[in-house]
């Protein structure tokens, strides 16, 4: 069985999602004992602090499936130079109520491809401000922008030869701070 269960959180809800595509291919250069698994965020409710005494359902799984990992991965889009609402959402329901966040001193990775050439910079600069608020320990560096072009993926759908070397590193050093950081 998987030592290390990461949940993964994915910033777009678009069947034909880049981020979705690049962290499939992510899990894939994982090693035997990491075990990723992507949470479902497009059933979660809009947040509304009304709700925080009795949390939809949909939530209570996310909030578990996110306090049962060891790590968090983030993927994520840029949406107008920021974090897309769906993901801001997701976390916001996390987060709460006040004092029993699933997030906190979990390790969390953030890396995100848009068709724009900065890459996503910008909403992970946005969300590692976030995470920060959430006391999550979040590696600082490879960062990862990536500029989705033709050749990001191979035929097999895979993440290309181009691109492989450089994703593994990240990979590898998002396992590493998984292992220094999980309790
Ligand atoms: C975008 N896109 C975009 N790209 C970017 O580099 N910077 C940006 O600020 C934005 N803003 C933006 C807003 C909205 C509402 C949409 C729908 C799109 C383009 C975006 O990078 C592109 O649609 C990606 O393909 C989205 O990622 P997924 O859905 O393919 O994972």
């Amino acid at each position: 069985m998987s030592q290390y269960r990461i949940a993964v959180l994915i910033g777009s809800l678009r069947r034909e999602s880049i981020n979705r595509q690049l962290a499939h291919g992510l899990f894939k250069l994982g090693p035997a004992d990491f075990e990723f698994h992507e949470c479902r965020i497009d059933d979660l409710p809009l947040y509304n602090q009304d709700d925080d005494s009795h949390q939809a359902a949909p939530v209570k799984r996310l909030k578990q499936e996110i306090s049962g990992a060891k790590g968090v991965m983030f993927v994520t889009p840029e949406y107008n130079r920021s974090v897309p609402g769906v993901l801001k959402n997701a976390i916001d329901h996390a987060s709460r109520p006040y004092g029993q966040s699933a997030f906190a001193g979990k390790p969390a990775g953030v890396i995100g491809a848009s068709i724009g050439s900065i890459g996503s910079a910008l909403a992970q600069q946005h969300l590692r401000n976030t995470l920060a608020y959430l006391d999550m320990p979040t590696m600082g560096q490879p960062e990862v922008f990536i500029h989705a072009k033709e050749g990001l993926f191979g035929e097999d759908g895979q993440i290309g030869e181009g691109s492989r070397k450089f994703l593994q590193e990240w990979m590898d050093r998002y396992v590493a701070w998984v292992k220094q950081h999980a309790a």
